[in-house]
């Protein structure tokens, strides 16, 4: 079987020091939980950063620890960190994916990074290639690798997935960099979103940006063929399924239902301006103000995993959420209850899994989402089949679980009603719904989403020979 490249900017696992000592945690966000599963089943190889600026002299004992997890580092000095991750990425490629324009700030030092950078890992993964080897390069970090390795592997096959929104041109063109972030992407013989409008999106932004024809989802370039699709990336649903048996999470669950003050709604983001956290707090304000009967009856349960704190915008939402927590709780809180149990850290994947458990409600109101797994993995953790999910229709993951109550995370008072609905829902219809989005999350997972991508890789090459003989 052929090996496959994985490339991202962030691996798995990431590197931390303390008192002189490395060590290893788990990755947070989509890519690392969805594709770190799928990872270790695999013959693959994955090239990425290791998450800190790890000083020349102790490059060599992490990367020899890394190779035998089959994972190959690309190290970032601290300014291609602040430039190329905190200044390219993540304060003009998220911001403008996630459409919130006003966020962005185009520099040209940024961009100059982001290219070197893309160059640095060109180069790593051409250390480590051998013949026959497919490479899957993911997410906005690395747009413009695809046309880099293009360049220097002629004949490999090369596919490319984006694990965030793809925006309309009408966003997309305010970028200055526009039309090398679409020859770069181009490089690539299969590129893969999320959801149909995503490739609508990128099709349309193509064709306007640069010289390319497609007819249906093949987008022909000089003599080569790209195919543009979909990909819904799923999880590890027989994972979720089976951890709440686990003694340990049998006994968080246990404590989680004795210590419940009435009922429980769950919440849980990387801290992150996409993910509508404020509106959700507000919403459940809202609630509360609105509908005093549940005061003293319902809590919300949320956990923000830090994430980006270096980036002036999350600083700042960092201390918004707290201050509304703190107003809300101040403000509504009796002797034996607390409105809003806020935590600020990350939690293992057991303690996650009893908290999908235990959960009556999951909240997942995102502005804007590429997929958004913890949808997923809240369906898939609730074995008895209740449980409502409400869902941000800009979450890629509203486009498949259409039997979660369905919500424009603008809207407040929408929020606020379907936190009533989801009350006040039968056990019966809880159910139906709650079996359906099961059986999609099951069946959809992420091998299908795996081995559907790989696959299409070799059509993808089948389509190049094809032409080639022409
Ligand atoms: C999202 C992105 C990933 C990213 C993750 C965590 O899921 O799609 O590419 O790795 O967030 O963000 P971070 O900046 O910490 O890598």
């Amino acid at each position: 079987m052929s090996k496959t490249i994985i490339i991202s900017n962030r691996l798995p696992v990431k590197i931390t020091k303390n008192n002189g000592k490395y060590s290893l945690q788990s990755s947070e966000g989509g890519l690392a939980t969805g594709l770190g599963d799928a990872y270790k089943n695999g013959n693959m190889l994955w090239v990425g950063w290791p998450g800190i600026d790890i000083p020349p002299q102790d490059q060599p004992q992490i990367k020899e620890r890394l190779a035998k997890m089959n994972l190959v580092p690309v190290f970032l000095t601290q300014e291609e960190i602040n430039l190329f991750y905190e200044g390219f990425s993540n304060e003009v490629l998220w911001p403008v994916f996630h459409y919130l324009v006003t966020y962005a700030r185009f520099e040209q030092v940024y961009w100059d990074s982001y290219v070197s950078v893309n160059e640095k890992f060109a180069e790593a993964t051409q250390s480590i290639f051998t013949e026959g080897n497919k490479i899957w390069i993911q997410d906005y970090q690395l747009l413009c690798l695809p046309s880099m390795l293009r360049n220097r592997l002629t004949d490999t096959t090369i596919g490319f997935f984006q694990h965030i929104p793809f925006p309309s041109f009408e966003i997309f063109r305010l970028i200055p960099w526009r039309d090398k972030l679409i020859e770069g992407m181009l490089g690539a013989d299969l590129i893969g979103f999320h959801t149909y409008d995503d490739v609508r999106h990128f099709l349309s932004t193509a064709s306007r940006l640069t010289p390319v024809n497609f007819s249906s989802n093949i987008i022909s370039l000089n003599n080569r063929q790209i195919i543009v699709e979909p990909f819904p990336m799923g999880i590890d649903f027989d994972k979720f399924e089976k951890l709440p048996l686990q003694r340990q999470v049998l006994a968080e669950i246990d404590n989680l239902q004795t210590e419940k003050q009435g009922r429980m709604i769950l919440s849980i983001d990387r801290l992150d301006y996409s993910k509508g956290i404020l509106e959700r707090i507000r919403a459940f304000e809202l609630l509360l103000q609105l509908h005093p009967k549940f005061i003293g009856e319902i809590s919300l349960f949320m956990i923000v995993v830090p994430s980006r704190d270096t980036v002036a915008q999350y600083k700042e939402l960092k201390e918004k959420i707290d201050q509304l927590v703190g107003n809300i709780n101040a403000k509504y809180r009796t002797l034996d209850w607390v409105p809003i149990s806020y935590f600020y850290r990350s939690f293992s994947i057991q303690s996650l899994s009893a908290l999908y458990s235990a959960a009556d409600i999951c909240l997942v109101t995102p502005m804007r989402d590429g997929m958004n797994l913890v949808s997923k993995e809240y369906v898939a953790s609730r074995r008895d089949e209740t449980g409502v999910l409400i869902l941000s229709e800009m979450a890629g993951a509203s486009k498949e679980l259409n039997d979660a109550l369905i919500v424009n995370p603008n809207n407040i008072g929408d929020i606020m009603n379907a936190i009533v609905n989801a009350l006040q829902m039968p056990v019966e219809e809880q159910k139906r719904r709650m079996q359906s989005m099961r059986a999609l999350v099951k069946k959809f997972n992420v091998n299908r989403w795996v081995n559907n991508f790989l696959s299409r890789m070799d059509d993808a090459k089948l389509l190049e020979h094809s032409l080639r003989t022409k």
